[in-house]
């Protein structure tokens, strides 16, 4: 047996869970009708497959009507959904995972205006900032209610099979009562003291215990340092973590630090690039020696080295690597087999959990075949044909496709003309918060060399270039340039966002960035300009800034520019730039009609996308066997391609990711593993 300390058994109650690691408790949005059918059993099952000894099922799924799922959260006050976890659990046990589920009510941590429509409660009539919802202050016959449904749906969950549940308690309903931020109630579940305030946790625990007994596995995800004023204090919460363990209803904690409210105080919590690692470990270390009650605790524990550190410091009992396993599913197969090196990393970009608050399914930046297991392999198959391939272009797409076709076992060659692997990744990792992305890049490129893929930098791919290597399948991964050519007139007035961020041109001291496309790129420049002390204007046509950068994502660049001498603009569009002496004058419409202005600045920035290269793509075009099309019904199924138009044709072609048409990283790596997969 290995001596390696993640690997030790660790014994929960009656349960023996066979490794330190885990999985926290996350709704990525897989559901379908509040349901966790076909699709989220098996994102679970492969990672129980792979070896992780417990996983935390669901994120806030939810207990009662009233508490309206935010990001498609699993309806446990649905008897119908029984049957579902019963498959899911039965799946993971399998392995010999075990599985367990987070239940909850959010409180005012919803929307008003989802599922039934129905009022929703809290201990504060304030609204949320994150939700904007207004909630009515429980009344007695809510708080009967509701605990009632916590123990039903927990009912559920033991009668599905599950080794156990925990309660999110960290700005939730029940830590919505807890916090003297959010407890305005009076009476016995009312804000006056510590006791009164955790009444309403302590009777969901009390009913909950009754109901499943005492042998079932409960515990409590608890914040134990809200980090806010007037909230819960340190010391506070190793006060409320003793009474947990002191009440003896409670199996483990899983220690959160901080407050959610706002997408400010979300990412102190669940850092993401460019934040310290692993921040909250040491003070979870200090829960679990002031109670001495087995702890559970996950915030960018992203590396097996931290994650070890935690175990033999004593810090946790089980350290949980969540979006490390959105990344890679099998850590601790890697782990076990001594291929520790080969684990892809989590970069931390946030893409998964960012699409959730958006109301869209949760799918990891790198790793397309997660939230896809039952279309996309995360392990590759070899293929029964060995073919040459020849990939251009090293950008995330294009190593993407190598990749594949070398774990296929194909025969690849890879060009690039430049003198680095990366494409604009190489320019996104420009900004020091976010360096982690080149390692989107530095994991492919090592996992090429471990697969004998040939790359050959500096290499102007042409015609010839290509046909010399008799290629099978030629795959176009050129990307794009950026698009400036927007205007009615003036665009050769105007800058990139590229130029800025490469140092190619140097920052103006009054300047506009025009941003159309709303991605990162907009506002990274933005903020090179902000920061060589210039005074900055971006402006959107959009009805908010930025659109494509989401909530979590948008933090640090507030943090950094809020600072800075920097204005947003929103609902306005640069038409037309003119020169006026040395300087420039921005033409500035409206789509909504009626205005037309005329702003001076020294220099214009426009953020407006990729156009496509595709030169190379069109002139091998009439050489290949499929003239260039894919057969999309074909792709979407799974199958291979199988277009064969061109008799004259000696190879197939395809293209992918931004030499297509302007999206993004995720997007390209998806059109590289589904097209690939199946070559
Ligand atoms: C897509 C996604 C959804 C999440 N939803 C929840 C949730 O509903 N409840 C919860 O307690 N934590 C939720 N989390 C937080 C994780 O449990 C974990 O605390 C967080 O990701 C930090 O750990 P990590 O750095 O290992 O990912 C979610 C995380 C992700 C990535
Ligand atoms: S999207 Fe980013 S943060 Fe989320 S799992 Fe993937 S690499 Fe990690």
């Amino acid at each position: 047996m290995s001596n390696d300390p993640l690997l030790q058994p660790f014994r929960l109650k009656h349960l023996t869970l066979k490794n330190r690691i885990m999985i926290t408790s996350h709704e990525p949005a897989y559901t379908e009708d509040g349901m966790p059918k076909a699709r989220y059993r098996a994102y679970h099952q492969e990672r129980a497959k792979a070896g992780v000894a417990l996983t935390m099922t669901a994120g806030s799924a939810v207990v009662s009507r009233d508490s309206a799922p935010a990001f498609n959260n699993i309806l446990t006050y649905k008897d119908e959904v029984v049957p579902y976890m019963r498959d899911m659990a039965d799946a993971c046990h399998e392995h010999g995972c075990a599985i367990m589920i987070q239940l909850t009510h959010m409180g005012r941590r919803t929307r008003w205006d989802g599922a039934d429509w129905l009022p929703t409660i809290s201990a504060t009539r304030r609204r949320e900032p994150a939700h904007r919802l207004s909630p009515k202050l429980a009344e007695d016959w809510d708080i009967e209610r509701v605990i009632a449904d916590y123990a039903d749906a927990a009912e559920r969950m033991k009668f599905a099979g599950l080794d156990g549940i925990e309660l999110n308690a960290y700005n939730h309903l029940t830590d919505q009562f807890m916090s003297p931020l959010t407890n305005e109630l009076d009476g016995p579940y009312g804000g006056a003291t510590l006791e009164s305030r955790m009444k309403f946790l302590m009777d969901v625990l009390g009913a909950i215990r009754e109901r499943c007994g005492s042998e079932f596995i409960l515990g409590v995800r608890n914040v134990a340092d809200e980090c806010l004023e007037g909230g819960i204090t340190k010391q506070e919460g190793i006060e409320i973590a003793t009474r947990l363990r002191d009440c003896g209803l409670v199996d483990f904690l899983d220690i959160i630090r901080g407050h959610i409210e706002t997408d400010a105080g979300l990412t102190d919590v669940i850092p993401i690039q460019g934040m310290p690692s692993a921040p909250h470990l040491d003070f979870a270390g200090e829960v679990r020696q002031a109670t001495k009650v087995p702890v559970f605790h996950a915030a960018k524990i992203s590396d097996v080295s931290t994650a070890r550190h935690a175990i033999v410091s004593g810090k946790l009992d089980m350290v949980g690597l969540t979006r490390p396993h959105m990344a890679d599913p099998q850590i601790v197969r890697k782990i076990v087999e001594g291929r520790e090196e080969e684990i892809r990393p989590c970069v931390g970009a946030n893409y998964c959990l960012d699409r959730i608050y958006l109301g869209a399914d949760a799918f990891c930046i790198h790793n397309a075949a997660t939230g896809r297991e039952l279309e996309m392999p995360q392990d590759i198959t070899k293929a029964t044909d060995k073919k040459k391939v020849v990939v251009v272009g090293a950008g995330p797409g294009g190593l993407e496709a190598a990749r594949v076709a070398a774990e296929r076992g194909h025969d690849v060659v890879v060009m690039e003309a430049a003198a680095r692997a990366g494409g604009q990744i190489l320019l996104t990792s420009q900004s020091t918060r976010r360096k982690e992305m080149i390692s989107i890049i530095d994991w492919r490129l090592a996992q090429c060399e471990r697969l004998g893929v040939t790359i050959h930098f500096n290499t102007w791919a042409e015609v010839d270039t290509v046909t010399k290597e008799d290629p099978d399948v030629v795959i176009i991964a050129t990307g794009g340039y950026p698009d400036t050519e927007i205007l009615k007139s003036g665009n050769e007035l105007v800058v990139s966002t590229w130029d800025i961020i490469s140092g190619d041109v140097k920052p103006g001291r009054n300047v506009l960035v025009f941003d159309e496309a709303g991605d990162n790129a907009g506002l990274q420049a933005a903020e090179v300009i902000a920061k060589a002390g210039a005074k900055v204007e971006v402006m959107t046509p959009d009805r908010n800034f930025a659109p494509e950068v989401m909530g979590m994502n948008l933090v640090p660049y507030m943090r950094a520019m809020q600072k800075l001498d920097t204005t947003f603009t929103v609902t306005y569009r640069l038409e037309a730039v003119k020169r006026d002496g040395n300087g420039l004058i921005a033409v500035i419409g409206s789509d909504y009609g009626g205005i037309s202005r005329e702003v001076p600045f020294d220099q214009i920035v426009v953020n407006a996308g990729t156009v496509p290269m595709a030169e190379l793509y069109f002139d091998l075009k009439p050489l290949s066997k499929n003239l260039g099309a894919v057969d999309y019904l074909a792709l979407t199924a799974g199958r291979p391609q199988q277009m064969d138009t061109n008799a004259d044709g000696s190879f197939h072609l395809y293209r992918i990711g931004d030499a297509v048409s302007s999206r993004n990283t995720h997007a390209a790596i998806y059109d590289a593993l589904r097209l690939v997969k199946d070559i």
